[in-house]
C-alpha cells in the first residue's frame, strides 16, 4: 500500500477498535488475484477498483495484479498477513488451508446446483464464517464469490470412478480435493491454475479438476477425450483485505470497501449462475464424449470424505442445515 499520508500502522486485528478514529486518507491499494485477465474474478476485481475510485471521489484507487504476478494463491496470503498486499480475491480453498473450518465448503454435493450453490453462500451462516479470519489467518474477508462448480475432464475414457483409479488428476492445492481423489483412488497432483494448461496439454498430467469457465473459455476440452460433468463440489472465492491495512484505514473507509468489495465478489455468483450451464453445453455440443453423472458414480468416496471432514470442520455440519433450508 502506498500511502499518500503515512497511516497508524496496526499489528494485530484485536487491535482494530483502537484504530477506529483514524481519518480518511488517500490510498493507493494492490490487489491480487490467480485468474488470467479476461477471467470473471478479475473482471470484477476492476469494477471494484473503479466504483471505489468514483465513490471515494477519486481518493482511492486499485492497481489489480491479475494472473500471479504478485506469487502464488499461498504467498499473497503470507503478504496481506504482513501488509505488504493490501487485498486479494483468493479461492476459499487457499484460506481452508489455514482456517479448516473452510473446508466444509467442499463437502461433495453439498449443493444440488449453481443456484443452490449461491443460495448457500450468501446464507447468514457461510457470512458468519468470514469472523474467523482476522484472528486466524490475519485478513478481513468482506464476503464471497464463486468459480461455479467443478468438473472432471480426462485424456482418456471415463466411464466409471474406476477408471479414475491411478490417473495423475490436476487438484487445486488444497486438503478438501485431497481427500476426496485419494478416496477415489485417483493420484491427485496438486497444481496451481496458470500451470494447468500445459500439463494436460503435454500430458504430464492424466485429468484435470476443473469448471465450467475454464474448461470452456481456455478450451481445455481440447486436450480431453471425456469430459464428465458431475458437479461434485462448489468453488467460492473470497474478498479479502489485509488485517494489518484494515486497522489503519478510518471507519468510513473501511465500510466503503467493504461494502464495495462485497457487492463485486458477491457478483460473481450472478454471473455463473446465468453462465455455468451455457458453458458446459457449448462443451457438450462440440461432439467431445461428454458423461453426465451424479454422486452414486463416486461411490464411497463421497462417505469417506464426510468422515474425515467431520473431525476437520466444525462447519460442516451448519453448511449442511443451510444446505437442507435452502434446497430447491
Ligand atoms: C483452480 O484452481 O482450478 C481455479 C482457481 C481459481 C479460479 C478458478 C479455478
Amino acid at each position: 500500500m502506498k500511502l499518500i499520508q503515512k497511516t497508524l500502522g496496526g499489528a494485530a486485528v484485536a487491535a482494530i477498535a483502537l484504530f477506529s478514529a483514524a481519518t480518511a486518507q488517500a490510498e493507493e491499494f494492490r490487489l491480487g488475484l490467480i485468474t488470467p485477465p479476461p477471467h470473471i474474478w478479475t473482471k470484477a476485481a476492476e469494477a471494484f477498483g473503479a466504483e471505489l475510485s468514483e465513490a471515494s471521489g477519486g481518493a482511492h484507487s486499485v492497481t489489480v495484479f491479475p494472473a500471479r504476478q504478485l506469487g502464488n494463491e499461498a504467498e499473497m496470503l503470507q503478504q496481506l498477513q504482513t501488509g505488504a498486499l493490501d487485498m486479494a480475491f483468493m479461492t476459499v480453498a487457499e484460506v481452508s488451508n489455514r482456517a479448516q473450518d473452510f473446508g466444509a465448503f467442499y463437502a461433495p454435493f453439498l449443493a444440488d446446483d449453481i443456484d443452490h450453490a449461491g443460495r448457500i453462500l450468501r446464507s447468514d451462516t457461510a457470512i458468519g464464517l468470514l469472523d474467523q479470519l482476522p484472528a486466524e489467518v490475519g485478513v478481513v474477508g468482506t464476503g464471497y464469490g464463486m468459480a461455479g462448480l467443478r468438473q472432471i475432464v480426462s485424456r482418456g475414457e471415463v466411464t466409471s470412478a474406476d477408471d479414475l483409479v491411478g490417473l495423475k488428476l490436476r487438484i487445486t492445492p488444497f486438503d478438501p480435493i485431497l481427500d476426496f481423489y485419494n478416496a477415489l483412488g485417483a493420484a491427485p497432483t496438486p497444481m496451481p491454475l496458470p500451470a494447468v494448461y500445459d500439463a494436460l496439454a503435454n500430458g504430464q498430467v492424466d485429468a484435470i479438476d476443473m469448471d465450467a469457465e475454464l474448461i470452456w473459455v481456455l478450451k481445455y476440452y481440447e486436450h480431453a477425450d471425456t469430459v464428465v460433468q458431475s458437479n461434485h463440489m462448489m468453488f467460492p472465492m473470497v474478498g479479502l483485505v489485509s488485517a494489518k491495512v484494515w486497522a489503519g484505514l478510518s471507519e468510513e473507509d473501511r465500510a466503503m470497501i467493504g461494502d464495495l468489495m462485497g457487492k463485486h465478489v458477491d457478483s460473481t455468483i450472478d454471473t455463473y449462475v446465468a453462465k455455468d450451464r451455457d458453458w458446459l453445453q457449448q462443451v457438450r455440443d462440440t461432439g467431445k464424449t461428454y458423461v453426465e453423472v451424479d454422486q452414486d458414480f463416486f461411490g464411497d468416496a463421497v462417505a469417506e470424505w464426510n468422515a474425515i471432514w467431520s473431525e476437520k470442520s466444525g462447519a460442516l455440519d451448519d453448511l449442511r442445515q443451510v444446505a437442507a433450508d435452502t434446497a430447491n
